[in-house]
């Protein structure tokens, strides 16, 4: 069943420890991916997850760049749009721009104007969340321009940064699997 099949998935999953600094664990989706029963299964699992918990959706949004493995393959399986969001200055004609503070300086990500069209209902896809920036950030820049946002799917969530706390309320997040 469902559940079996994420402990499944999470038994694939590698940590590093001390990447990409020191006293940090790192969870590597690019492991688990290298086997490609571990594609399917993930691939399956997303889909399924989408259609239970994100009901209706017409778009998902993959946030560069490991968002982008999962935006796609669900794209395809759920026969509905694949948007990006993409660092500044990589997409090409009208884009809309957020700006957001980092640990140290500030970023921007943008999306093409084109990609956000009436009656969109997007799912926002990306592998992790850790503090919650990069989602919330990406929540901003469509909510700023009019999109209606579903929610947002994650294959891994790290409890300890409690990134929840920076996702504007009433955003659903769902992680499917969990570390301390
Ligand atoms: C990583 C990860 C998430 C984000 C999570 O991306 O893929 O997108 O950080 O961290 P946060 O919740 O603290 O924002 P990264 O910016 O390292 O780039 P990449 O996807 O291109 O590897
Ligand atoms: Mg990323």
């Amino acid at each position: 069943d469902y559940d079996k099949r994420i402990e499944e998935f999470k038994s694939k999953l590698k940590s590093f420890p001390d990447f990409p600094k020191k006293g940090i664990l790192f969870w590597d989706i690019f492991s688990a991916i290298a086997d490609g029963p571990t594609c399917t299964l993930l691939q399956g699992i997303l889909a399924e997850t989408v259609r239970k918990k994100f009901p209706g959706i017409n778009a998902v949004v993959g946030l560069e760049s490991r968002g982008f493995l999962f935006a796609f393959s669900l794209a395809a399986e759920l026969g509905v749009s694949c948007l990006p969001v993409r660092k500044k200055g990589k997409l090409p004609g009208e884009v809309m721009s957020y700006k957001y503070d980092l640990e140290y300086g500030s970023d921007v990500l943008e999306i093409q104007k084109a990609s956000i069209r009436p009656g969109l209902r997007c799912l926002i896809v990306d592998d992790l969340i850790a503090t919650g920036g990069s989602l919330s950030a990406a929540i901003h820049l469509l909510k700023n321009n009019g999109a209606d946002i579903v929610g947002c799917l994650v294959v891994m969530e790290l409890e300890s940064l409690n990134g929840r706390r920076n996702i504007p309320s009433g955003i659903a997040v769902h992680s499917l699997v969990k570390y301390d």
